[in-house]
C-alpha cells in the first residue's frame, strides 16, 4: 500500500476501516534532499551529516538525503569545485530520481552553491516535484570576487582562485571550474550572457526558457536566506536574488528592481505576488545559524 500513489491510497481509504493510518501515511512530511556547499561534503558529521542528524531528530520518521556529488567522498570533494556545474546538476536529477522514497516529491535545502544547484534542479528536473526550495546563502545573481577559501585542502582552492583570477569566461575554465560558471562580471554583463555556461542559462539572460518558468513556479514556497555579516559571498544581495548595479560596484539593486523580475522571466514576480517567496535574513558569516533558528524559521515553518 505505501508504494502506492496518494489518490489511489486516498480512493482505498474509503473502502478500507484502516481509516486514520492510511490519512497519516498520505500526509506524512515530505523527504528533504540536502546539497552541500563548496569546500564541503555531504555526510561530514561536523557540517551537513550533523544538520543531517538534527532534523531526522526534530521530525521523526523523515527521509533526508545529503547528495553525495560522485564516488568517494573525495570526488565529492573535488567535483564541487571542479565538476561542471550542469553535470553536477544531471547528476543530483538522476539520484533523485533513482531514489524511489523521493518518487512522491521532496524539499530541496541548498548550502551555499547547492543552493542554486538545486534550483537548477527544479527548473530542469520537474519529476519527481520539488515542493519547497530552501536556500541558506545561495549565490542566485552569482559572485563578482573571490571566494574565501575553506575547507581543508586550501592548496587546492588556492589553485582555483587563481584559474578565476586568470579568467572565469575563459571557455576552458567554464567548462571546468563550478565557481567560474556563475561568476557574474558587473564589469562586462554582455561577456557573462554570452558566455556563462550555467547561471546565465538558469537565468533566463539569454533566451527565455518557459519550461524553467513554467517548472519553478511549480515550487510552494522559495526560501531565501540571507546571512548579513557573510565574508564569503561578494556581494551579499545575491542571496535574495540582487546584484551589482551594472559597471557600478558601489550600488546594488534588489529582485524587485532588476528586469528579470519586472519582465517576469523566471516567473519570480507571479510567485512573489502568489506569497511564495520568503526572504529571511540571519545576522551572521556565511551559514552560520544557530540551532533555535533552524528549528523555528525553517523546520517549523517550511519542512514539517
Ligand atoms: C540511476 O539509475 C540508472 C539506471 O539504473 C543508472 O544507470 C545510473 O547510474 C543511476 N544514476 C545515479 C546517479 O545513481
Ligand atoms: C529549456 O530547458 C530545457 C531543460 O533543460 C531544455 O531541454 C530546453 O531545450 C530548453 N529550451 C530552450 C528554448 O532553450
Ligand atoms: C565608488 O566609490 C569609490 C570610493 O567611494 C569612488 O572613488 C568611485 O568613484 C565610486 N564609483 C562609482 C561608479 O560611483
Amino acid at each position: 500500500m505505501i508504494d502506492l500513489p496518494c489518490n489511489a491510497r486516498m480512493k482505498f481509504v474509503l473502502l478500507s476501516f484502516l481509516v486514520l493510518i492510511n490519512f497519516q501515511i498520505c500526509f506524512s512530511v515530505l523527504p528533504i534532499v540536502i546539497w552541500h556547499g563548496l569546500g564541503d561534503v555531504c555526510c561530514n558529521p561536523l557540517s551537513i551529516g550533523g544538520l543531517q542528524k538534527f532534523i531526522q531528530q526534530e521530525i521523526p520518521d523523515v527521509y533526508v538525503i545529503s547528495l553525495k556529488i560522485g564516488k568517494t567522498t573525495k570526488e565529492d570533494f573535488e567535483n564541487a569545485y571542479i565538476k561542471n556545474a550542469n553535470d553536477q546538476v544531471k547528476f543530483a536529477c538522476d539520484l533523485i530520481r533513482n531514489d524511489s522514497k523521493l518518487a512522491l516529491g521532496y524539499h530541496g535545502l541548498g548550502i551555499s552553491q547547492g543552493g542554486q544547484f538545486l534550483r537548477a534542479v527544479a527548473q530542469r528536473c520537474p519529476d519527481p516535484p520539488m515542493a519547497n526550495l530552501i536556500t541558506l546563502g545561495s549565490q542566485h545573481q552569482g559572485v563578482y570576487g573571490l571566494p574565501r577559501c575553506l575547507g581543508d585542502d586550501v592548496k587546492f582552492c588556492n589553485y582555483i582562485r587563481t584559474l578565476l583570477n586568470h579568467g572565469a569566461y575563459k571557455k576552458w575554465i567554464q567548462n571546468f571550474v563550478a565557481p567560474a560558471e556563475y561568476w557574474h562580471d558587473p564589469l562586462d554583463e554582455e561577456t557573462y550572457k554570452k558566455a556563462s555556461v550555467f547561471l546565465a542559462d538558469i537565468n533566463n539572460e539569454r533566451a527565455t526558457n518557459e519550461t524553467y518558468k513554467r517548472n519553478l513556479q511549480q515550487l510552494k514556497n522559495f526560501v531565501m536566506v540571507k546571512f548579513t555579516k557573510d565574508t564569503v559571498v561578494q556581494p551579499i544581495e545575491t542571496e535574495w536574488f540582487g546584484f551589482y548595479r551594472e559597471n557600478n560596484l558601489n550600488s546594488t539593486y534588489t529582485l524587485q528592481e532588476s528586469p528579470l523580475y519586472i519582465e517576469d522571466r523566471l516567473g519570480l514576480r507571479t510567485m512573489d505576488d502568489q506569497g511564495k517567496l520568503h526572504f529571511l535574513k540571519v545576522e551572521g558569516d556565511h551559514v552560520q545559524f544557530s540551532q533555535i533558528w533552524f528549528k523555528q524559521t525553517i523546520i517549523e515553518k517550511f519542512l514539517r
